[in-house]
């Protein structure tokens, strides 16, 4: 694998390495030193052209945890401004050698254009609707070691699924591992024949949590909306937000899950989000390791 830019082309033997090796990269991140040299001398550039905390910030704790000389590039301050066009943009950066180029972007499948124009690797941090891998990967992580597997776990993923890249990857990922994956949304949030990707479509939430293993709800994205998709907060959080009475149709140990950022109140309860069977802060602390994991195995690091 020279480049990660989503998971629909990647088979279960190559989530299986990911997944296990981030194992390696756990235990570095409980030491009191939490740095190694494996990827001493390459050169990582984070391109981030849309907002992002947990993602930006995970992969620059994994690129310093394993050493790698790291540099950020933001549209605002770049001659992006000026007019310069994202493919002469990547030439340049290009020019100057990198090994890897992370980058998050509004565009779906901006990630596919710059494997084409340039030498480095591309590790795709978030594409427009289209996907977000390294979240599906830290999240099929965090359920693998709170469950012990993948393969026959019913998991329940509710919201906006049509606007989620999360989502998308997510559905690729945890079908190609055996889950049996679930969605429930509005109806203007679940896309056109979405039952082909191998999941089943149920239009009460409630009859997608029942015996879930695991319920993963997904933010309303507002900013990716042409038009207002459900008449309002309230309605939509009646209907569909995640509280601990929906809850309790689900296993009696499901795990809570969220990517982030949350609208508490909107699709998800507080006392669900903050509540013992929440592992979203838990799913951030994986997206180091698997970061971390993803950058060793596409840049070859000699050591581990
Ligand atoms: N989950 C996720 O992509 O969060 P950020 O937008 O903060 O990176």
């Amino acid at each position: 694998m020279k480049h990660l830019l989503g998971i629909e082309n990647l088979n279960r033997d190559q989530i299986m390495n990911i997944l296990e090796t981030a194992v390696s990269f756990d235990e570095i991140n409980q030491r009191q030193i939490k740095k190694v040299p494996t990827l001493k001398g390459k050169t990582i550039i984070n391109f981030f052209a849309e907002p992002s905390t947990r993602t930006r910030m995970s992969f620059e704790v994994a690129e310093k945890r394993l050493s790698a000389d790291t540099y950020n590039i933001a549209v605002s301050g770049s001659a992006i401004e000026k007019g310069e066009t994202l493919a002469d943009t990547a030439l340049n950066l290009q020019a100057m050698q990198p090994d890897a180029l992370i980058i998050r972007h509004a565009v779906s499948g901006t990630p596919h254009l710059l494997a084409e124009v340039m030498d480095c690797s591309i590790i795709n941090a978030g594409d427009g609707f289209r996907e977000h891998p390294t979240q599906a990967l830290l999240d099929a992580y965090t359920i693998w070691q709170k469950k012990g597997k993948l393969e026959g776990l019913r998991i329940a993923l509710l919201g906006d699924i049509y606007h989620s890249r999360v989502a998308r990857s997510n559905i690729y990922l945890l079908t190609k591992m055996g889950c049996d994956v679930v969605i429930s949304g509005p109806a203007t949030m679940i896309p056109k024949e979405v039952e082909k990707l191998g999941v089943t479509v149920e239009k009460r939430p409630v009859d997608a949590v029942k015996d879930a293993d695991a319920v993963m709800m997904l933010r309303v994205q507002n900013e990716r909306a042409s038009n207002l998709l459900y008449p309002d907060v309230r309605e939509y959080a009646k209907f569909f937000c995640l509280t601990p009475e929906l809850l309790k149709h689900a296993k009696p140990d499901a795990i809570v899950m969220h990517p982030g950022p949350a609208n508490r109140g909107v699709e998800i309860d507080d006392t669900v989000m903050d509540g013992e069977r929440s592992v979203v802060l838990k799913q951030v602390a994986n997206g180091v390791s698997v970061r971390m994991a993803v950058l060793y195995l596409l840049l070859g690091g000699s050591e581990k």
